[in-house]
């Protein structure tokens, strides 16, 4: 009973873990993780610069991270777009470009 009530006070949120994510699709690396605590599901959309076209959307990842924060990550040629999200399972696969992703 005491380890029921424990679960209904912190509740996990299950995540969707996939290595290559789009248009709602997993086309690699298919999986589940949970998120114990704060907003540990993660999206996170891959950007790639080239020349001609300027940022093009490649992928987007989905894992679960526990210090996961809203945020961009610029490196050289490469860029990373990562949105946080709890209280929903999966959650992780509601947000993000993958959804809107236009062949191009
Ligand atoms: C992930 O969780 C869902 C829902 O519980 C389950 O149907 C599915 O089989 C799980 N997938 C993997 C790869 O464990
Ligand atoms: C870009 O996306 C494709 C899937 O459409 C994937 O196979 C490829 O690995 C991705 N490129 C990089 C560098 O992650």
């Amino acid at each position: 009973m005491l380890l029921f009530l424990f679960y209904l006070e912190i509740p996990a949120t299950l995540c969707k873990v996939c290595t290559i994510f789009k248009r709602g699709v997993c086309l690699h690396g298919e999986g589940n993780c949970t998120a114990e605590e704060g907003p540990g599901c993660r999206t996170s959309d891959m950007f790639f610069f080239n020349v001609k076209d300027g940022w093009l959307y490649n992928h987007t990842q989905l894992d679960c991270y526990d210090k996961c924060r809203a945020w961009n990550l610029l490196r050289g040629h490469f860029k990373v777009s990562s949105f946080c999200c709890k209280g929903r399972d999966f959650c992780n696969t509601y947000r993000g470009r993958s959804l809107h992703w236009k062949n191009r």
